[in-house]
């Protein structure tokens, strides 16, 4: 088959590397693509600014039999429905059901009509309410969660612990370019718990849940620093109860997929739940309407399953065929993922500096961890880094010892020249410690 991948980070390397090992797959377009995943597939001939139905019409008069949507952004902005007009199969929720994660508002209404646990909120619009709000959840149960209801790239959450945080909040919501992001707000209250996220493929046949994995938000080691869209992660969770799985299909997945379809809605794609798990079980934090990154790049390496074809009999290409599911469905062992970002990340504060990306990082040849890279660009032959989170190292092990072990010899080989490279280095040390 001939798919289209749209994207252009380090989670659509991944997908890109997990769908060309498909044998469903023989040919892979990518739009826009990127430096680092030219050998795997050939880009899209669309510029940038492309329209949604454009990007569409072009991949089916190229014959291509499905497309899988990476980002959050094409699919807020319509991407799934332009292709719906076409009858192209699109793995991505249509821009109303994608508002699960485009307007935390509407997710939180749905999820309260649903009967789902999740944090007592309350939604509001502008700074004056928003301050107030946010004082009144503090001072009533200690703590406020302010959150802009729009797309932020995941830097418009505060978890506030004190009235300075507030302040802090609230500045960089109104006054570092996310006012528009925040023209709705969504406070809530501070959940108690550990925090983990579950995904599951869905739309034809069965749901397809991949499993849990634990990402870690915070720009520095121990949990400190500012939150980020994510600086490593591991799967699988050890420390959840066997059942975890199915806890979260019965109490959050079918109630939510039964609310939608009230409302109208199916839900075709990636379904990303983030959770606080506590001892009362899941409460829902947010959902995503496509795989995390970095979460994506450790499940791609640890998930033996042909994607290709779970996200293939999802858009109704194949049968809902359990065999190839069930089969050797997860790896042993333990894999981690560990996020390389450039200096200035994630304010953009600072001279951003180019670092050279050796290609062989990328071939694996039998190395420990597979790379994957976002926001690089080719000069002159040169690979060379931009801005942001850059680098995705992930390795599989036989336990989270091995992992670590793999994950962390191949970021010294890296890093040693690269200057001011920030990465954590205790991505899932404490399931390995004491
Ligand atoms: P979100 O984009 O909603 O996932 O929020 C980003 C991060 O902020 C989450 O991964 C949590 O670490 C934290 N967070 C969000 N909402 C809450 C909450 N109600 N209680 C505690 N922490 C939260
Ligand atoms: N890693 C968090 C996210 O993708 O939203």
């Amino acid at each position: 088959m001939k798919v289209l991948l749209v994207g252009s980070g380090a989670r659509e390397h991944a997908l890109a590397w997990k769908l060309r090992q498909s044998k469903l797959v023989d040919d892979l377009l990518i739009w826009p693509g990127s430096a680092a995943m030219d050998a795997l597939g050939s880009r899209l001939p669309m510029g940038l600014d492309a329209g949604m139905a454009d990007v569409a019409r072009l991949a089916r008069n190229q014959g291509v039999d499905f497309v899988v949507v990476g980002p959050e952004q094409p699919l807020a902005d319509g991407f799934a429905d332009a292709c719906a007009e076409l009858k192209l199969p699109c793995f991505g929720p249509v821009a109303a059901a994608a508002q699960l994660e485009s307007s935390k508002a509407f997710a939180k209404d749905v999820m309260q009509a649903a009967g789902i646990p999740t944090a007592a909120f309350a939604v509001v619009q502008g700074e004056t309410a928003c301050r107030q709000k946010a004082e009144q959840f503090l001072a009533n149960s200690g703590g406020a969660v302010i959150k802009a209801s729009g797309l932020a790239s995941g830097k418009g959450v505060f978890v506030c612990q004190k009235q300075a945080d507030i302040d802090e909040g609230i500045e960089r919501l109104y006054r570092s370019g996310m006012a528009k992001s925040a023209e709705t707000v969504v406070i809530e209250e501070v959940l108690v718990g550990r925090e983990c996220s579950f995904f599951v493929f869905l739309g034809e046949g069965q749901p397809t849940p991949l499993g849990f994995a634990v990402d870690h938000k915070r720009l520095k080691d121990g949990d400190q620093g500012p939150n980020t869209g994510g600086m490593g992660c591991y799967t699988p969770v050890p420390w959840l109860p066997a059942d975890a799985g199915d806890t979260v299909m019965k109490k959050v997945v079918q109630p939510l997929l039964v609310e939608l379809k009230k409302r109208g809605m199916t839900y075709n794609g990636c379904l990303y739940v983030g959770l606080m798990w506590s001892d009362k079980g899941p409460s829902v934090v947010e959902f995503n309407v496509r795989l995390g990154d970095p979460e994506a790049e450790v499940l791609a390496v640890h998930d033996q399953r042909d994607w290709a074809q779970l996200i293939a009999a999802k858009v109704g290409l194949l049968d809902d065929n359990r065999e190839f599911e069930s089969a050797a469905a997860q790896n042993a062992g333990a894999s981690v993922c560990v996020v390389l970002a450039s200096p200035c990340y994630p304010y953009g504060e600072g001279v951003p500096q180019k670092f050279e990306v050796p290609r062989e990082v990328f071939q694996n040849k039998g190395d420990v961890a597979q790379v994957f890279a976002a926001a690089v660009r080719e000069e002159q032959g040169r690979l060379l880094t931009g801005r942001g989170r850059i680098l995705t190292v992930v390795s599989h092990g036989k336990d989270f010892v091995e992992a670590r072990r793999h994950a962390y010899a191949t970021i010294k080989k890296i890093a040693a020249h690269w200057s001011g490279v920030q990465y954590r280095h205790d991505i899932g040390s404490v399931l390995v410690e004491g």
